[in-house]
């Protein structure tokens, strides 16, 4: 028992009444549909990758020891950071231990006016990862948010606080993580550059689907974003992150990032598996391709049907449903049936607009979707047209 159980129960059951409880999920018996997983390129059962780990396990051991600060292991991350930061079209990358740490401890870093010599001002598209708010709140700044891949709202939030003597940073995320729609990187670009703000683009489900040789949306903008963060533990089948930008400014982050210096550099297993997932991206167009086209073929048939899709345009499809409720049911529904499409819920994604979140892999076959296709013209479930898109 802890002191504090009576008053943390209070909060679960209002969590309960409101049907934003969270439960971790039992595993599904037999031979389940997976539409859960963000290894988008069924990567992490790749035979190059589990080869990679195995030998890295054998010669380096299975844990690092130390931060990377005080460790021994220079010689296995910088080739990858070698590799990494043509690929995203920057001077230098930096390997960090996930994407949520890299987040939360990167942008805090960022955002110290003892740095910058100034105030920041944080402008974000309401759409961004929690990891992002939780920097801001770390850094005590209030992030303003914008309506989500609204440029003309951002342009009358730089120009309010134009005047100002802040130093404006813009956060947004290439492909949204719950709605899987792109943000327009071109016109943010060209905003922040006449604005003079620092502009901080999450590849996290971008990196290894999209761009030449899966190098993410920012790589087709060599040298034009402030900074570009994106993870292993997606696309790339095993675990971390990597952040990429101007040489000064990994730097500065390899002296001032607490997620960076405080923590126990990545077990050397998982930098094998990164290293070969990185080696395999230019042969993987194919797969990148028939990904999109499945994605694509899911939306067409889920619209046949009645459902939204909101604006997705990428291999993450949401199925809006609108209440919580109504998605927890028709969530538990299809895994009743061995399918698993999470119920996404506030305050991951905005009150009214409870989904079932459906990610897509290159190893899925149109044929393997049949279940879910058969499922939801049994279930009959709520077609709503009340689901509000894109409110600020
Ligand atoms: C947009 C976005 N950024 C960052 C993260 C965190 O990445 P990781 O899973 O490597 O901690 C996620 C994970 O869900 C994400 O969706």
């Amino acid at each position: 028992m802890s002191i504090f159980d009576a008053p943390y129960q209070d909060w679960l059951m209002r969590q309960q009444a409101a049907q934003r409880y969270r439960r971790l999920p039992a595993d599904v018996a037999g031979d389940a549909l997976n539409l859960a997983s963000n290894d988008y390129l069924g990567l992490r059962h790749h035979p190059a990758l589990i080869a990679a780990a195995q030998d890295y396990a054998e010669r380096f051991g299975v844990g690092a020891g130390a931060s990377r600060l005080l460790g021994d292991s220079a010689a296995l991350y910088e080739p990858l950071e070698r590799a990494l930061a043509p690929l995203k079209g920057t001077q230098a990358a930096l390997i960090m231990n996930s994407g949520y740490q890299a987040n939360a401890t990167i942008l805090t870093a960022l955002l110290d006016p003892a740095a910058i010599g100034r105030d920041p001002v944080v402008l974000a598209d309401r759409l961004i990862h929690a990891s992002l708010y939780t920097a801001c709140r770390n850094a005590g700044v209030m992030p303003q948010r914008f309506h989500h891949n609204d440029l003309n709202h951002l342009e009358s939030l730089l120009t309010r606080h134009g005047h100002t003597n802040s130093a404006r940073v813009v956060l947004v995320e290439s492909v949204y993580s719950m709605d899987g729609d792109c943000a327009d990187l071109a016109g943010l670009i060209a905003l922040c550059q006449r604005y003079g703000a620092f502009l901080y683009v999450d590849e996290a489900h971008a990196t290894g689907v999209f761009g030449q040789d899966g190098g993410g949306l920012a790589s087709q903008y060599p040298g034009q974003i402030d900074l570009v963060m994106g993870t292993f533990g997606k696309a790339l089948g095993s675990f971390g992150a990597y952040v990429a930008g101007s040489r000064v400014l990994i730097d500065y982050l390899i002296n001032r990032c607490s997620g960076f210096i405080y923590s126990t550099a990545l077990p050397p297993p998982v930098l094998g598996a990164i290293g070969a997932a990185i080696s395999l991206l230019p042969t993987l167009e194919p797969a990148r391709q028939q990904l999109l086209q499945l994605a694509s073929q899911v939306r067409d048939k889920l619209t046949a049907r009645g459902f939204q899709t909101g604006k997705s345009s990428t291999q993450i499809v949401p199925l809006l449903v609108g209440g919580e409720g109504e998605a927890l049911r028709l969530s538990h529904q299809l895994r009743q049936v061995g399918i698993i499409a999470p119920a996404i819920r506030p305050p991951t994604v905005p009150p009214n607009q409870s989904r079932l979140r459906l990610a897509l892999t290159a190893r899925h076959q149109p044929q393997d979707l049949d279940r879910l296709w058969q499922a939801l013209d049994r279930l009959s479930p709520p077609r709503l047209s009340s689901v509000k898109e894109g409110v600020a």
